[in-house]
């Protein structure tokens, strides 16, 4: 059945994400309250606040959220979908644990290990099925909230079908699409099954405009096209990298919290020394355990740094119900642990690893930072990347893995590494603690303004307007 759009509270612009920029709890005294996101998706759709008639839809993720549902609470702008109590119980977990970050990140990061994965089985089959019900959801919520002829911006992996699902509901909508992750080559794409591997990409290609972070992900998504399809049928790429909120950061990262952090990190570290600093939740793509053993590396080969580095390393556990990402998570506290059994002296601790997630204390670790490792097996862009030369207090040298999106912006100030060769990056890392403070500072700046050339507001407007045919 084809929803009727809604006359009164049709929106002219939708944005369709799994996460949305709000998450709820529930109080000890049962009264909800709401807290406002962070992220890139969110820095980079906030701009959504300011299109009169705008709509956020976006999937309940936990039980404060769907308690909001169920009591009819929301955010001016949002719409949350509790897709379970529709499609029936396990549905979102299915699609988004089983399918989304089981199956298609580790394609497009090309994260599997042979001889055990992939498992394309009867349980895939039974996740495949909850993905196409939770893309039907949103296809079918942006079907009724949409006034005619409406601009829908749907983002990421997750909905890949929304697309195609929504064309066939309302043809006359403005249907965009855009990948935060890499996009995989042609070879590796089609590990997937045939008939999965179509699907995704018709559905991708139900939208009159496609997004990528680079050139890069946007060819190997034509090169898929062509390879599997025969072409992209006309639909539309563009390629849009987000880069850093500078206003935002800047001001954020000089209040009083980050400044009491600061003083905290400062003791943890000891005078006098220099510190290597990595940011990142926690899992396979990001290549923490390899930069450790980079590190372990650069203390055996370099043991000059020994007393005088420290590798600062916040890593924040993320998707914890999917096993392989609570191993990883282990794996990362014991190689850290290791390290300082291995080297660790009564006033040096050589890894400080710290697995809460603190903004403040992130921003803190960026303005203190020496040198900066980024060093993801592959990354869609890499906004750490981008935003500590923006906040850095007297410079930070960059050490970037080349399969990192943001590496296409930055080549040219960082110091690459390709992310499997730890021998590499242990020198890397030893040309970075040792540049010269002058070029440092020159080489920060000169990242921190192409880490800002297209900050988020512009970065949204600009999917906006070519889908639209705005101003651009
Ligand atoms: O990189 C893709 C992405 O969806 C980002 O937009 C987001 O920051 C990240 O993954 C978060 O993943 P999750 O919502 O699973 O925590």
């Amino acid at each position: 059945m084809v929803p009727e759009p809604r006359s009164s509270a049709a929106a002219q612009v939708l944005v369709a994400s799994n996460r949305g920029p709000v998450s709820y709890s529930v109080g000890e005294d049962g009264e909800l309250s709401a807290k406002r996101g962070g992220g890139g998706l969110v820095s980079g759709l906030s701009a959504i606040g300011d299109e009169a008639d705008a709509l956020w839809v976006c999937a309940a993720l936990g039980e404060g959220d769907r308690e909001a549902v169920r009591r009819g609470v929301a955010e001016p702008g949002v719409r949350m979908l509790d897709v379970d109590a529709g499609a029936g119980e396990g549905v979102h977990a299915a699609a988004y644990n089983g399918i989304a970050n089981s199956v298609l990140w580790f394609v497009h990061h090309m994260l599997y290990q042979t001889p055990l994965e992939p498992v394309f089985g009867p349980e895939f089959r039974a996740q495949w099925a909850a993905y196409e019900q939770y893309n039907r959801a949103f296809a079918e919520a942006l079907a009724a909230e949409a006034a005619p002829g409406a601009a829908v911006l749907v983002q990421d992996y997750h909905l890949t079908l929304v697309p195609g699902m929504l064309r066939e509901l309302r043809d006359d909508l403005r249907i965009g699409h855009f990948s935060h992750t890499p996009w995989a080559p042609a070879d590796y794409f089609r590990m997937l099954p045939d008939d999965v591997a179509e699907q995704v990409l018709r559905g991708m290609l139900g939208a009159d405009r496609l997004g990528f972070l680079t050139g890069r992900w946007a060819d190997n998504f034509t090169e898929c096209c062509v390879r599997l399809l025969g072409g992209t049928s006309g639909t539309r790429i563009g390629v849009h990298g987000l880069g850093a909120d500078a206003d935002f950061l800047r001001e954020r990262s000089r209040r009083d919290d980050v400044e009491e952090r600061l003083r905290a990190l400062r003791e943890q570290i000891g005078e006098g020394r220099k510190t290597i600093v990595r940011v990142d939740r926690t899992e396979l793509s990001k290549n923490i355990v390899r930069g450790l053993h980079a590190y372990r590396q650069l203390l055996v080969d370099r043991p000059e740094w020994r007393e005088r580095v420290v590798h600062v390393a916040f890593a924040y556990p993320s998707r914890q119900d999917l096993a392989v990402y609570r191993d990883y998570t282990a794996e990362v506290s014991r190689v850290a642990a290791a390290i300082n059994s291995e080297f660790g002296t009564e006033g040096w601790t050589p890894v400080v690893l710290h697995v809460e997630d603190d903004f403040a204390r992130s921003l803190a670790a960026y303005r203190l930072a020496d040198v900066a490792l980024v060093n993801p097996i592959r990354d869609g862009m890499n906004l750490v990347a981008k935003e500590v030369p923006v906040v850095s207090d007297e410079g930070c040298a960059l050490v970037l893995s080349r399969e990192a999106g943001a590496y296409e912006e930055l080549a040219e100030d960082a110091i690459a590494v390709n992310p499997y060769d730890i021998s590499a990056t242990a020198v890397a890392l030893h040309s970075a603690l040792g540049m010269a403070p002058e070029e440092r500072a020159e080489r920060t700046k000169r990242l921190a303004a192409a880490a800002t050339a297209l900050p988020p507001t512009q970065w949204f407007l600009d999917q906006l307007h070519a889908l639209t045919g705005g101003p651009s």
